[in-house]
């Protein structure tokens, strides 16, 4: 059942005068493994975290979406009718662009009220946008009796990533909005971002997850997310030519093909293609090591993942680095990396059960006591994909 806090229902009666009739929660997610490989066709494995947003919503007939973010202390109706403008950072263009692209898709999205809150910490790499967007698309689908419309997650999936291109400015990949989604209990992600289909790859019982959150967020990121885009597209178009035959994307090249035209490469679309090409098969080998319960060669695979992110694709900074060191120095931890973007935001790591304990202890003391901000401990596990209950 349904374990939305009772106050989020006080505030939402209070605050719109009618009770709520859908209540939506919608996970972040945290990828093990398998970064900047999403835009690039290729794998990643990501899990819904345990931690995420609850939006709960109700219809209104006047034909306005009047959002509040509980979280936020902020507020916002809007004509439904009336064209949204993008804005980039912005919360609620988020919520305002799903509510776009629903409508201009087709959907009948009428007047809703909407109050969201939640427990995952925002702009930190663990997806809040794309909890935000799946949140509000399945709470105004089913609010406005929309919901089998819609047909599959994978198309709920490609929407809330155009709401997010088209009117949040970020041009993310698909895997935030794809593990929102489709995210398994006890179980990760493996995604083809090619086929867009995945595998669940189950995670042994005694192994856990430890989020740190550096809470530092570099100012370059946005920019450089492009700019890292544009760096493959290059390597792709240079490596045809050294082939001489057509190439999609980075995901049709692999670690052979590509040492052999390495060389003839400009040394930055190079070293960008060399982290993606040899990531894909980090995840592939990962999730093998996933399956056998192989923490040790999964954990090898996730420091090799951060250090090509580091130096290859130059996507980490000093504080995610110095929470890999410290994890890798603690007895239980089997490997540890940056997750998401990059920039500042996270790193994650896999742990035993006493190693959980340990690094926690060892975060606190070799890190949080010495950086000017601390690091944010966050434990999760593996949690299933957005849910929706009708409850009016
Ligand atoms: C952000 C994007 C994703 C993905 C990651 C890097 O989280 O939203 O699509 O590209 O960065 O792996």
């Amino acid at each position: 059942m349904v374990n939305v806090p009772d106050s989020l229902i006080d505030t939402f009666a209070t605050r719109f005068g009618q009770a709520p009739e859908v209540i939506v929660r919608s996970p972040g997610r945290v990828n093990l493994i398998g970064e900047h490989t999403d835009y690039n066709e290729g794998f990643v494995m990501p899990v819904a975290t345990e931690q995420g947003f609850w939006v709960i919503a109700g219809r209104r007939d006047d034909g306005l979406l009047a959002v509040r973010s509980e979280d936020l202390d902020q507020a916002g109706e809007w004509d439904l009718a009336q064209p949204v403008p993008p804005h980039k950072g912005l919360w609620s263009s988020y919520v305002r662009g799903v509510a776009a692209v629903l409508r201009a898709g087709g959907y009948p999205i009428g007047g809703t009220n909407l109050l969201i809150s939640g427990d995952l910490p925002v702009g930190s790499g663990l997806s809040s946008s794309a909890a935000l967007e799946v949140g509000t698309a399945m709470a105004l689908l089913t609010a406005n009796d929309a919901g089998a419309q819609v047909g599959e997650r994978v198309n709920l999936a490609h929407l809330c990533r155009k709401a997010e291109h088209e009117y949040a400015g970020v041009p993310c990949g698909i895997m935030d909005q794809y593990a929102c989604l489709m995210g398994q209990e006890d179980r990760a992600i493996l995604l083809d971002c090619r086929s867009v289909s995945h595998a669940l790859i189950p995670i042994p019982a005694d192994w856990r997850i430890v989020i740190l959150d550096t809470q530092v967020k570099h100012s370059l990121a946005s920019g450089e997310y492009a700019r890292r885009q544009k760096d493959c597209r290059r390597a792709v178009e240079q490596a045809a030519t050294v082939l001489g035959r057509e190439l999609k994307s980075l995901r049709d090249l692999d670690e052979a093909t590509l040492e052999a035209v390495a060389g003839r490469l400009e040394a930055v679309a190079g070293r960008r293609a060399r982290h993606v090409v040899t990531e894909n098969a980090r995840v592939v080998a990962a999730g093998e090591a996933f399956r056998q319960g192989d923490g040790v060669r999964a954990g090898q695979l996730m420091y090799a993942s951060h250090a090509s992110l580091r130096d290859d694709y130059e996507v980490s900074c000093k504080e995610l680095d110095l929470l890999v060191e410290i994890a890798s120095q603690v007895e239980g931890v089997y490997g540890a990396r940056m997750t998401g973007g990059g920039f500042g935001g996270c790193a994650v790591a896999i742990t035993t059960v006493d190693g959980a304990e340990r690094l926690q202890a060892a975060v606190i003391r070799l890190y949080n006591t010495v950086q000017p901000k601390p690091a944010r401990i966050i434990l999760t596990g593996a949690s299933d994909g957005a849910k929706v209950w009708r409850i009016g």
